[in-house]
């Protein structure tokens, strides 16, 4: 019953709750559950309002519900599952349009060992490993490419729904805690885990860390806080940054080559800036109010490149030049391009909402797309970034509860 309070309050901050009416629920076997079960942390609109999944979907929802702490009773499982998958099919999505070219990628992937998992964002480190966050199952998890073994650790407090992960110099993994509000460091060798809470109750949602120069601070972005914070390495010391228009949703971040932090302000929709010594705060717009920028890229000349994840487009900002430049996604608007990273210089990014899921190459000095349906599906690949030796790029691959990488080979 503890534990019950305690995971409806901790959720019920994160996500807010309200229910359907109880006479607008469909009949059938499984109603009972759902229309009092599932909406005791966030509102029915969370799996009624969306694209739908198919039965296997569905699984790996009810398998995330259940890891977070949602009481299914076991025997209702399959009543729940049949459910949802006959009310909330998955609707047609996007077909991803593959554009040939000279680039050639080989994907590698597997499955993690707890179903469920949702495994939000990858990392390589420099010992060759694959990292990923399983945000549901509360676990960082190992994977060796090599030989496929994989190790998870559990995390000290429940329901920490890991989120982005870095590596320090020391080879601790460093994760932003999105609904348990801390920074963790846990050591590989020993499976220890130091955690470090935010100062402010406001501060809800660690998202995005990323170390500056020198690793003498992680800044990281928070979501819904409407905040940008600093962790410092030496003292432990937070300090938090509140953005001066309401719902900037602060997201995803870089560095640029002269240490300033970049990130950007998905509800904004803008980019931003902090000088890290005199901490001034600049914000940039975006030419169409309609954009949502997520994750971000910055490539050597310094320029940003963001996904624009409502209207389906790459974009391009130059803060030297204030210029921007936007290119259309090969699959169209409603693909919801998300994970991006540059790599030597070119762009690769996702399309989380064409289904396969399309990996998307695009050179900046040819301006030419080439890209690649992801075998596995991908399931909404939310995050990814270069391995040490360049040879590929780990993705993390959260809605088919898989792990992996591909290999580029021009
Ligand atoms: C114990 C609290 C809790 C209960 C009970 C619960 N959920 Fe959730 N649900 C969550 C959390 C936390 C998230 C993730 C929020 C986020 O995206 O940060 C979530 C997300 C979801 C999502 C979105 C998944 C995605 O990948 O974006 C769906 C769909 C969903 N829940 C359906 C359900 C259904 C169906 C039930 C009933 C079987 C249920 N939930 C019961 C806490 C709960």
């Amino acid at each position: 019953m503890l534990a019950r309070l305690f995971i409806s309050t901790v959720l019920t901050g994160v996500l807010g709750g309200a229910a359907l009416a109880q006479e607008s629920w469909p009949e059938g076997k499984g109603k009972d559950v759902v229309s009092t079960v599932c909406v005791s942390c966030h509102e029915a609109r969370r799996f009624t309002a969306g694209g739908g999944y198919t039965p296997e979907g569905w699984q790996t929802v009810l398998d995330m519900m259940k890891n977070i702490g949602a009481p299914i009773p076991p025997d209702r499982f399959d009543d729940v599952k049949q459910y949802l998958s006959s009310n909330w099919p998955e609707k047609p999505k996007p077909k991803p349009v593959v554009i040939a070219g000279d680039v050639k990628v080989e994907f590698h992937s597997w499955q993690v060992p707890t179903p469920g998992s949702r495994p939000h964002d990858p990392l390589a480190t420099r010992d060759g490993m694959i990292w990923w966050s399983g945000q549901s199952a509360n676990v960082l998890g190992r994977l060796d490419p090599r030989n496929g073994a994989m190790k998870e650790f559990t995390l000290p407090t429940a329901l920490s729904g890991p989120h982005g992960l870095i590596e320090d110099k020391q080879g601790f993994i460093w994760y932003a805690a999105n609904w348990g509000a801390h920074i963790g460091r846990l050591d590989p060798k020993t499976g220890e885990v130091a955690e470090y809470f935010m100062p402010d109750a406001k501060a809800k949602d660690p998202h995005t860390p990323l170390f500056d120069r020198g690793e003498k601070h992680i800044w990281f972005t928070l979501q819904q806080a409407n905040m940008v914070g600093r962790f410092d390495m030496a003292s432990h010391e937070i300090k938090l940054i509140t953005m001066p228009q309401a719902k900037s949703q602060p997201y995803g971040m870089v560095f640029d080559s002269r240490g300033t932090v970049f990130f950007e302000e998905f509800g904004g929709p803008r980019l931003a800036s902090i000088d890290p010594v005199t901490f001034e705060l600049k914000e940039y717009a975006l030419p169409n109010p309609g954009t949502r920028p997520r994750r971000l890229a910055i490539t050597s000349d310094d320029r940003l490149w963001y996904t624009d994840y409502s209207r389906g487009y790459l974009g391009m900002y130059d803060p030297k030049t204030g210029a921007t430049k936007e290119w259309a996604s090969p699959s169209g608007p409603k693909t919801f391009p998300y994970a991006i990273t540059a790599l030597n210089d070119v762009i690769w990014y996702v399309e989380g909402g064409a289904k396969p899921n399309l990996l998307v190459r695009f050179d900046p000095r040819t301006e030419k797309f080439q890209s690649w349906e992801i075998p596995t599906g991908g399931g909404v690949v939310r995050n990814m970034m270069p391995t040490v030796d360049g040879k590929g790029i780990v993705m993390a691959e959260s809605g088919v509860n898989r792990i992996g990488w591909f290999e580029i080979r021009q």
